[in-house]
Formats: structure tokens, sequence, C-alpha cells
């Protein structure tokens, strides 16, 4: 079943608000660009390439009011409007990689003059969309030849249908392997609980088999040995492979080594942030102190105890096994491999061997 995060339409950019799943569907409407960025900042839209997609659109509504007689002053507008956006989530590099598409696209217009301009900055955002669906389908193939019949794999966080344009990435290749996967582990993921109220809902909408397990009991599932692989999506990905997902990523990798199973991480070119050496270098973003003391309203720690609650950790290269993107699967992931793979071409994924 096609779940539809983001759409654009009359001049609206219309999200499912992921802050209140499972429970209700309810949509945000958005106008602005800052309506966008509130859209992004709270966790309405989440998962690095929707936040890319719904900010090249928030973009878009930014500069499609702004009255302006020149070219140039559609470009200061947007630079503007990109500044408001970029500093709505720090960690996925997908949303300042669509924005500095959306400044290309508006910059090679600017002799057209403004009305050209923002038709150019619209075709671009739905490129991106569409460019992002077409990524988690190669993503999804190019994955789904990795696991055998009756692989029963461990996901955190959620990097399905509703972090994307697409079916998703690290979902996106359970939904290609389809009923090759016997089971599917899907960490609660504390604090924000995406893998209980998004990754659970949209695994069981799906018809996947899925069971929901708390953060804290991964390492007993493979103790017991009831899982074959772990697969998470990925937020930023250095130049060397060091990769930042979701809190909560590094501890399973570092289970999954102990346990001598895979570790995959799928994610598109667009993840990638070659301009970074190593993982330290990626920006961990730090939310309020109420995400980890509050659950649904209720108070669940002494109000004024001190918190730490960084976003994302960053799993070091040397504990991923592969990572599955749209031009290829890179195996034991180093800078020449990376580099190699993404200098393809972005495929559809459908060939034979290529990217293997
Ligand atoms: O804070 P979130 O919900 O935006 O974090 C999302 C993740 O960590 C996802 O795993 C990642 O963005 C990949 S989504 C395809």
């Amino acid at each position: 079943m096609k779940i539809v995060p983001i759409r654009f339409a009359n001049s609206e950019l219309v999200l499912l608000d992921q802050r209140f799943l499972p429970a209700r569907e309810r949509y945000v409407r958005c106008r602005s660009a800052e309506d966008t960025a509130r859209a992004i900042k709270s966790l309405v839209v989440r998962g690095a390439p929707a936040i890319g997609i719904a900010a090249a659109y928030g973009a878009y509504l930014g500069i499609a009011g702004a009255e302006r007689v020149s070219g140039a002053s559609v470009c200061a507008e947007l630079r503007r409007v990109n500044a408001l956006l970029s500093a709505a989530r720090p960690t996925a590099v997908n949303l300042f990689w669509a924005l500095e598409r959306i400044e290309k696209a508006a910059a090679y217009t600017a002799i057209k003059g403004p009305a050209e301009q923002k038709k150019a900055v619209l075709l671009e955002a739905r490129k991106i969309h569409a460019d992002d669906k077409r990524a988690c389908s190669a993503i999804s193939r190019y994955g789904a030849r990795l696991f055998p019949k009756g692989s029963r794999v461990i996901t955190h966080c959620n990097a399905g249908m509703l972090a994307t344009g697409g079916t998703g990435t690290a979902l996106g290749v359970i939904y290609a392997a389809g009923k090759k996967i016997e089971m599917v582990y899907a960490d609660e993921t504390r604090p924000v609980l995406q893998g209980s109220r998004l990754t659970a809902w949209e695994l069981a909408r799906n018809r996947i088999p899925v069971t929901l397990i708390c953060d804290n009991m991964a390492g007993a599932v493979m103790s017991r040995g009831k899982a074959d692989a772990v697969i998470v999506g990925a937020d930023r990905i250095a130049s060397n492979g060091d990769t930042a997902n979701k809190i909560g990523t590094y501890g399973l990798a570092v289970l999954a080594r102990h346990h001598g199973l895979p570790f995959y991480v799928a994610a598109p070119a667009s993840t990638f942030d070659l301009s970074l050496k190593r993982g330290e270098q990626i920006i961990i973003e730090e939310r309020p102190s109420d995400e980890i003391k509050n659950i649904s309203g209720k108070i669940i720690a002494p109000p004024g105890v001190h918190v730490w609650n960084p976003a994302f950790d960053i799993t070091p290269a040397k504990l991923i096994t592969a990572i599955i993107t749209d031009r290829g699967v890179i195996k034991a992931p180093d800078r020449d491999r990376i580099a190699e793979i993404l200098s393809r071409k972005p495929s559809c994924g459908k060939s034979g061997k290529k990217g293997e």
C-alpha cells in the first residue's frame, strides 16, 4: 500500500504529519518557506531524503509570491529563504544538497527573468522528488539480492516510504525482497519512537511480518539466533564511509559485529558528503530534553534532571558490511570504493551484475 508523505499541488506543500502517526492521519499545509522550515524542525516531515524534498518545495514557496523585477533579486531572495530552511536540521545532508540544486536552477535561469526562474525552481523541486523515487527503486533492487530466502532482519528508526519520495531505502530493500523476508524486527527507536510509530505501522500496512522490540532488546534477539542481518538508512555518509544515522545505530552495528551478522546501510548518492573526510566532522543535531523526559505528554523523569539528547550517532565504516546505493553496492566501504561507485551514472538497478 502506497504511503505518500509529501505532495505539492495548488501552490501548497501538503505533508502527512508524522508526529501523530499511527493514532491519527493528519496533514499539514505549508504555504511559505517559514511554514516548511517549522514542519521540518518539528518532525512533521522527517527522514533525510524527505527533508531534502520538502525543503526544495519550501524554497519555491519562499520565492513564489515575491514580486521582483530582476532575476538577480530572485537569487538574493532564494539565498535568504535557503538560509532559513537550512537552519531547520543540521545533520541530514540531503537538505543542503537539495537547496544547492535549487539555487543552481535559479542562477542558470537568472537571465530569463523572475517568472522563468520561479518555473525553473518548481521544476527542479519536482525533479528532486522524482529522482529520489527512482533512487529508492534502484537501492531496493540492488539490496534485495543480498537477502536469501527466510531472512530475519533488524531495522532501526524509519527509512521507508514515510522518509523518502519512493518506497524507502532500508525498507525499500525489504519491500523488494518481499517473501524472502521472514521477519523484520523493528527497534522502537527512543526517544521519538520512529520505529514503533512509523516503521511498524508502515510495514504492517504493507503486510510485511514485523515484530516490535525495545531498543535494548536487539542484543537478545541476536544472541538467541533470531536475526540474520541488520539494515538501516543514513542521514550523512562521509567520504570514508563513516555513517550518521538515528541514535542507537552505532550500538546495533557493534552488536552485529559481535554476533557475526552483516550490517547494511542503504542510502542514495545524495546522502554522501564527500567534502568530509571522517564521521567526526558530521554535525550531530541535539534536540530538546522534553523528548526524553516525556512520552505523549506524560512525565517520565524528574523535571530538573540533566538530559543529553543527540538525535544521531556515527557508525564507523569498519563496522559496515556494505552500503547499498542507487549506483550499486559498496562492499567493505572505504574512500576508493565509495568514489568509484558514486562516479557511476544513476541506474534503475535492473541490470544483472553491475554494481555488485
Ligand atoms: O530524526 P529523523 O526521524 O529524521 O531520523 C531519520 C533517520 O535517522 C533515518 O534513518 C534516515 O534519515 C534515513 S531515511 C531514508
